[in-house]
């Protein structure tokens, strides 16, 4: 078993079947390092009550700093052991678990997610996945397991389980090997702590549905021109080793386009390499092909990546978000 980067470890690839799952559950049960898909991205996932297992889990991302993690749990009577709902909390779960969003809550005094994971916070972070090999693993571990992006920290997130690999083979004790995530961009993330939801990160759950359904607009978190809440919030998150250049309505000469749309940006035809989100102009499809287009885009060596517009309603303000972070000064 791995607990530190130095040691290395053989990674070891799970089929996503039941033996596969339960091998997975038990080396998570013995405090290893298992990633495993989720409809959003894949998750590196750690028991997040054991400390140690936490621990090892920062070291290998390479994390600067002990950001709070999301516990994943596979119903609401776990969601509950570990956080105080209100009924606006609630009705949220109700809507949208299981599914691609992030409710930060106040912890329960008896609940069992370790302060390291929650990085001291007096609240949780937590979510009910609808992917089907992530509800069998956390069914059969029957405890929260804590779960961030399974790539270097400051790596774009992994969509498949290669991506996981090409960050974390020989690091992690095992990766299932779920095939290509659907969703694309990471959980939306809303706290509610002190009765008003607010939204500290856009994700795969639209602004629009979760306005629609408190019947009013949510506030943002990131407004508050304080600290972030949600230190994976910050920008230069999900950096690409090119510079990216957003908004651009040329390409010159020797960039990489990530295009989005049928209709082609002048200079295409002297870019080094492109990838198009979505020829159709669907956002779903193209927050699904985001961060594989990404890393292939950086893979071709070009030094800079030219985005064109993307609208930045529905699911394009998870895309633009995570777009903008990649694009931050570094
Ligand atoms: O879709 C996702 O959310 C994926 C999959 C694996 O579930 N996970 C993910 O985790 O994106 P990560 O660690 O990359 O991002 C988690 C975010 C961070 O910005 C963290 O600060 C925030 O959740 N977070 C977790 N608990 C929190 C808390 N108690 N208060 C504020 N923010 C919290
Ligand atoms: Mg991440």
């Amino acid at each position: 078993m791995n607990m530190t980067p130095s040691t290395q470890a053989d990674t070891g690839r799970l089929a996503p079947d039941e033996a596969g799952i339960a091998q997975a559950a038990s080396r998570l049960a013995a405090g290893g390092l298992v990633a495993f898909p989720t409809e959003t991205v894949y998750g590196l996932g750690a028991d997040g009550r054991d400390g140690r297992a936490v621990a090892a889990l920062y070291a290998a991302k390479g994390r600067p700093s002990f950001n709070p993690l999301i516990a994943h749990v596979a119903g609401m009577d776990a969601a509950r052991a570990e956080g105080v709902f209100a009924p606006v909390a609630m009705r949220l779960a109700e809507a949208f678990w299981p599914g691609p969003l992030t409710l930060v809550v106040p912890r329960q005094a008896d609940g069992t997610v370790c302060d390291l994971a929650r990085a001291g916070l007096d609240s949780v972070g937590l979510r009910m996945p609808s992917h089907p090999v992530a509800r069998d693993l956390l069914r059969r571990a029957g405890f929260p397991v804590v779960a961030p992006s399974a790539n270097l920290s400051g790596r774009i997130s992994p969509t498949s389980p290669e991506d996981v690999l090409a960050d974390l083979d020989g690091i992690i004790d095992a990766v299932v090997m779920g095939g290509r995530t659907e969703v694309g961009v990471e959980s939306t993330i809303v706290a509610i702590l002190d009765g008003e939801p607010s939204l500290l990160r856009p994700g795969g759950v639209p602004r629009e549905a979760i306005e629609a359904l408190l019947g009013r607009p949510l506030a943002s978190g990131r407004d508050a021109g304080e600290t972030p809440i949600a230190p994976g919030a910050l920008l230069s998150h999900y950096a690409p080793r090119a510079t990216v250049r957003l908004e651009a309505k040329v390409i010159r000469p020797g960039e990489a386009a990530l295009l989005f749309g049928s209709v082609p940006p002048a200079g295409l035809e002297v870019a080094a390499a492109s990838r198009d989100l979505s020829p159709g102009g669907d956002l779903a499809e193209a927050a699904a092909n985001l961060f594989g287009h990404l890393r292939a885009l950086d893979a071709s060596g070009a030094t800079s990546i030219a985005v064109v517009p993307i609208p930045d309603h529905g699911l394009g303000e998870a895309i633009n978000d995570r777009l903008r972070r990649a694009a931050a000064e570094r």
